[in-house]
């Protein structure tokens, strides 16, 4: 299949750019390049750095190449800048997928996989949370999946031959079997890398953000999902849109970690002693984000595989030693 991946330079989107390839499908990667990396782009696809916002090109690129499906990671993606800049990420998330949908309707391409996210649900009520918990977010990041959520399923019916994908990603993690790909942020928000750089030497030691929360060791729990689960999942979404126009679906491990556990994995796998801290909580998180799978299991038969916590570690730390620098671009 022709497919177009927008974000392919980015953590998520590049291990999927690597697995499509190795499937033996023919990739486009359409990315900026303002976070991504560019040596993080599989050799085998094409690349075209461009702004999303930027239609005309878009449509250029999607009929020359005559892509068939759409994988649309692209995104500006951290909560505390997302509250800080509120019209740069609506600009950018809401209006580059608005675009990327314009683009697609004019070059007639139907199939649209999204990266959505947990953090469209808040603050909920009920845990673990199905894909029909209600959906209220507490930052501007969720705010804008949640419009762009909104605005594919507008599409959806007003065109009865756009069929999409919407997939809620808890706290994606590691780095991929291939040993090529990894997760280098900048600057680095995320847990993991955050507790990898420590256990490299580059942090004086890992700060947990609030230890006083409502959970069996006061830090907060998170749903940790190996990027290859990911990965998978998103192969059989795109197969499940040729049977059936639109789902939605959670994408965790369904199981939820605590800050402190991740920590204690490092630890063990590594053999590195760290130096842990604890600080005031980081404001905008929430005390438990923990998945109900069962919906993506039933709709795609999909399961996690690869998502025990010292295999994510293991993964993340190979990566992570071999690559100190990141991407180094
Ligand atoms: N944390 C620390 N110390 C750190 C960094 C993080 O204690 O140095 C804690 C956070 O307070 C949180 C947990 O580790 O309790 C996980 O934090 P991350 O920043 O790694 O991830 P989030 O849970 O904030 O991720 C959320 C959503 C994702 C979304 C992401 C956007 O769960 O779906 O924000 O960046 F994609």
């Amino acid at each position: 299949m022709n497919v177009l991946v927008t974000g392919g330079a980015g953590y998520i989107g590049s291990h999927a750019v690597e697995r499509l390839c190795d499937e033996g499908h023919h990739v486009v990667v359409v990315d900026s390049l303002v976070t991504g990396h560019k040596p993080a782009v599989d050799e085998r696809a094409e690349l075209v750095v461009l702004d999303l916002r930027d239609t005309a090109p878009l449509v250029e690129t999607l009929q020359s190449h005559r892509i068939e499906a759409v994988l649309h990671f692209a995104a500006l993606s951290i909560v505390s800048e997302s509250v800080a800049q509120p019209l740069r990420y609506w600009d950018n998330n809401v209006g580059g997928a608005l675009s990327l949908l314009r683009a697609m309707d004019e070059a007639g391409v139907h199939r649209l996989i999204f990266s959505s996210t947990c953090s469209t649900y808040g603050e909920p009520e009920q845990m673990p949370i199905r894909e029909d918990t209600p959906q209220r977010p507490i930052n501007t990041y969720g705010e804008t999946k949640l419009a762009i959520e909104r605005l594919i399923m507008d599409h959806g019916r007003a065109r009865p031959d756009f069929r999409y994908g919407v997939l809620r990603y808890f706290n994606v993690a590691g780095c991929g079997a291939s040993g090529r790909l990894g997760e280098d942020h900048r600057p680095e928000t995320h847990l993991l890398p955050i507790i990898m750089q420590a256990a490299l030497g580059q942090r004086e030691g890992v700060s947990i953000f609030g230890s006083d929360y409502d959970t069996p060791d006061g830090t907060c729990l998170r749903d940790y999902l190996h990027v290859d689960d990911l990965v998978d999942a998103h192969i059989k979404a795109l197969d499940a849109l040729e049977k059936r126009p639109a789902l939605v679906a959670n994408l965790g491990a369904g199981r939820a970690l605590s800050v402190r556990e991740l920590i204690a994995s490092v630890q063990r796998v590594t053999g590195v002693q760290l130096s842990v801290q604890e600080a005031p909580r980081r404001a905008g998180d929430v005390a438990v984000l923990c998945s109900d799978a069962r919906h993506a299991h039933d709709v795609l038969g999909w399961r996690p595989n690869h998502s025990d916590v010292d295999h994510i570690v293991a993964s993340a730390w190979r990566w992570h030693r071999d690559h100190p620098e990141g991407y180094g671009d």
